[in-house]
């Protein structure tokens, strides 16, 4: 089917509906990923609620074609290992948004025919909302027993996220209270961690003195703080709180939101000072112009202003829709935005090969931050927007991204530039640079004869979730690499002092250190070490189940060298897998049967002691030891998979439907097994009640 994107919800056919809300469903998941589990997003919030908003639509339009893994059935992404997982009392859910006055007339105006009741009488109630500044970090619930503080957790996927309790104990009692006075006896506090500007452009230079690669933003800066498994570093990173609501409570600890932000400031959580109680829609878009005018000088970033209906009588009538509250929104601040000249256009060279194009311009501050790159993402995007060298060029800054081109302005391009050309060779090893017909990206073809794909897996391979050695900078490993000393990755375990000693930037004991560090990482977990080789769409959660999933390095090779012939069962076995598709198996084969990357496995694990992944307890599930069938169509994984990880989870799966069958899956155009199923009064499960079991624990 042709590009439906850009065709008007109005004017879709239900077909072009359907791939169009397919489409949106697999970007909006991407985005989810890369914003949860990576902490690195790849588009502006404004272009990822375009995104819900356009499915919410289309949706609203063919009620029909709703999905039950639908976006607008999820919250954020489900939680990453290496921390124990927390379950919330009340859900963590998020905020639709405003983005025009007019929404926020329509919320109050859906608000009033919600509460009918009361307003349909002489002298109806104002509806008093408050208007507070909506933080750009991340959320918390904070658990109080007894008014002891005793758990700390992130959001997760809305009902089950991280305890990061160590971490957040790294704030003092003044950020976060530890003891609250007259609590109810179990309390969850919500609010939002953060950094602000000036620790984040600290935290940054830091990275930079050290070689690391800096970060977007501040609210990746928190959130790599909060994420870290040693609280050491967390404590390096200075964390910011703010409270703004309650999740569950056992007993009422005030009627409205005003009166819980005072209790909260009683109890000695920090408040950002500018939420104020508003009796209109005009009173409420003053306080959005006040919050706005102060937001350049606020020492923290914020994205928007948030409304809440002030009474909490009220707030539990309205209840929620999906994924947000009906009594709350977030009227969001347009993308902050500045012109300047583009210099120059450069190419780097990602670890497997990407082009990427990055605007060199003359420096501009926008919304507070100096911008001097900004990413154009790939060559149609700068031909869509014929971007050229020597154009005035509008630069935004989302607040949570790599700032980015919005256009360039045609009518102040001076004179004989000429459109882009985008290289069709390697800048730096020369090598074709071709593109596969579905992808937007040019890849340089030279593999491991680029220098820049083998700099950046090396870096790769250093850096934090991966083989994490201590004090190894970018800019350390450019050096080496230069320099013949760190060629391949088994290079890391042959360094001697010797080879650092007179160098510059490197003193006795930083010396002593890196070999320290590099001594502490000879024995690495299968998952790390796996994810550490860079392979192109392994990243830490797939080298996770893969790890899992053959336990330790041997069998792990012998299977994907077995898994070479497409055919073979070792192929199956690997495609299999949950979530891991024919095109991640092919990467991972194409890898693996690689002559040079075996010769650089081979000097790497003689090097390197790989510890196997002990097999998950079978998790008892709730299929664990039943006879399942699966009959219609699933949507979100295919039949093999499916019965692949029902059959992980120690259930039989049979393939009729019988007496002795437990549980009958059902997908969409489900005929005869179906009906039989309901006849013999049997455990029926839609799709979704199926993901849910599969997904978790995996
Ligand atoms: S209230 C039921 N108040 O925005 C929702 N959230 O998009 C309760 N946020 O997950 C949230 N500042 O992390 C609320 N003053 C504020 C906020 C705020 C930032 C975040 C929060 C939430 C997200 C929703």
């Amino acid at each position: 089917m042709a590009d439906t994107s850009t065709i008007d919800v109005e004017r879709l056919t239900i077909f072009e509906a359907e791939a169009e809300l397919k489409r949106l469903a697999a970007e909006i998941a991407a985005h989810d990923r890369a914003y949860h589990e990576q902490d690195a997003p790849t588009v502006s919030d404004a272009a990822y609620d375009r995104l819900r908003l356009r499915n919410e639509r289309i949706e609203k339009r063919f009620p029909s074609l709703v999905q039950a893994d639908s976006p607008s059935r999820r919250v954020g992404a489900a939680p990453a290992s290496g921390f124990a997982k927390h379950s919330h009392r009340a859900p963590m859910l998020s905020l639709g948004n405003a983005f025009e006055e007019e929404d926020v007339e329509a919320f109050a105006t859906s608000i009033r025919t919600f509460l009918e009741r009361d307003f349909a009488v002489a002298n109806p109630p104002p509806l008093t909302m408050v208007a507070e500044p909506k933080i750009d970090g991340l959320s918390i619930s904070l658990t109080y027993e007894n008014g002891r503080f005793t758990r700390g957790a992130t959001r997760g996927d809305g009902s089950v996220g991280e305890d990061v309790t160590a971490n957040l104990m790294t704030l003092p009692d003044t950020e976060l209270p530890r003891r609250l006075a007259d609590a109810p006896e179990l309390l969850e506090v919500r609010g939002e961690i953060y950094m602000t500007r000036t620790d984040f452009l600290a935290l940054n230079d830091q990275l930079q003195a050290a070689g690391e690669k800096p970060l977007a933003n501040p609210r990746n800066g928190a959130a790599g703080a909060l994420r870290q498994l040693d609280p050491d570093v967390t404590r390096r990173r200075p964390l910011r709180l703010f409270a703004y609501a309650l999740g569950h409570s056992s007993s009422p600890i005030a009627d409205t939101q005003w009166g819980i932000l005072q209790r909260l400031a009683a109890w000695g959580f920090p408040a950002t000072g500018l939420a104020r109680r508003c009796d209109d829609v005009a009173d409420l878009l003053t306080q959005y112009r006040r919050i706005g005018d102060a937001r350049a000088d606020l020492p923290y970033e914020i994205d928007g202003v948030v409304y809440k209906v002030d009474r909490l009588d009220w707030q539990e009538r309205l209840g929620f829709v999906a994924r947000s509250p009906r009594w709350a929104i977030a009227h969001k601040f347009p993308a902050e935005q500045a012109r300047t000249r583009l210099r120059a256009i450069t190419i780097q060279v990602g670890r497997t090969g990407a082009l990427t194009p990055v605007a060199e311009l003359e420096p501009i501050g926008v919304g507070g931050v100096l911008v001097q790159r900004a990413t154009l993402h790939n060559e149609d995007e700068i031909a869509r927007k014929d971007i050229r060298v020597g154009d005035l060029v509008i630069v935004q800054r989302a607040g949570d991204v790599i700032p980015q081109i919005v256009a360039s302005l045609p009518e102040h391009r001076p004179e004989g530039t000429e459109p882009f050309a985008f290289p069709t060779h390697c800048p730096v090893c020369g090598s074709a640079a071709t593109r596969d017909a579905d992808e937007a990206v040019r890849r340089c073809s030279g593999g491991l004869v680029c220098s820049a794909q083998t700099v950046e897996r090396l870096k790769h391979m250093v850096s934090r979730d991966a083989f994490d050695i201590d004090g190894l900078g970018q800019q350390s490993i450019e050096a080496f690499f230069a320099d013949g000393l760190l060629k391949t990755p088994a290079d890391l375990y042959r360094l001697t002092p010797a080879d650092l000693t007179g160098r510059e930037g490197w003193a006795e004991l930083s010396i002593r250190n890196l070999m320290a560090a590099i001594d502490a990482r000879r024995e690495l977990p299968l998952d790390r070490f796996l994810f550490g080789l860079g392979i192109r769409r392994i990243g830490e959660a797939n080298a996770k189940l893969l790890a899992r999933h053959y336990g330790d390095w041997d069998s792990l090779v012998s299977a994907m060298t077995a898994a070479a012939d497409p055919a073979s069962p070792a192929r199956q076995e690997l495609v299999a897998i949950n979530r891991i598709g024919p095109n991640i198996a092919a990467d991972l084969v194409a890898f693996f049967i690689e002559p040079h990357n075996q010769a650089v496995l081979a000097a790497l694990v003689a090097a390197v002691r790989v510890l196997p992944v002990a097999a998950p307890v079978a998790a008892a599930s709730a299929i664990t030891g039943k006879t399942v069938v699966f009959t219609g169509e699933l949507t979100a994984m295919g039949r093999r998979e499916a019965k692949a990880r029902a059959e992980a989870l120690g259930a039989k799966v049979a393939g009729s439907v019988s007496a002795k069958t437990d549980i009958v899956i059902v997908g969409s155009d489900a005929g005869s097994k179906a009906v039989k199923a309901r006849e013999l009064g049997l455990t029926i499960w839609d799709e979704s009640q199926w993901l849910q079991v599969a997904q978790a624990g995996s």
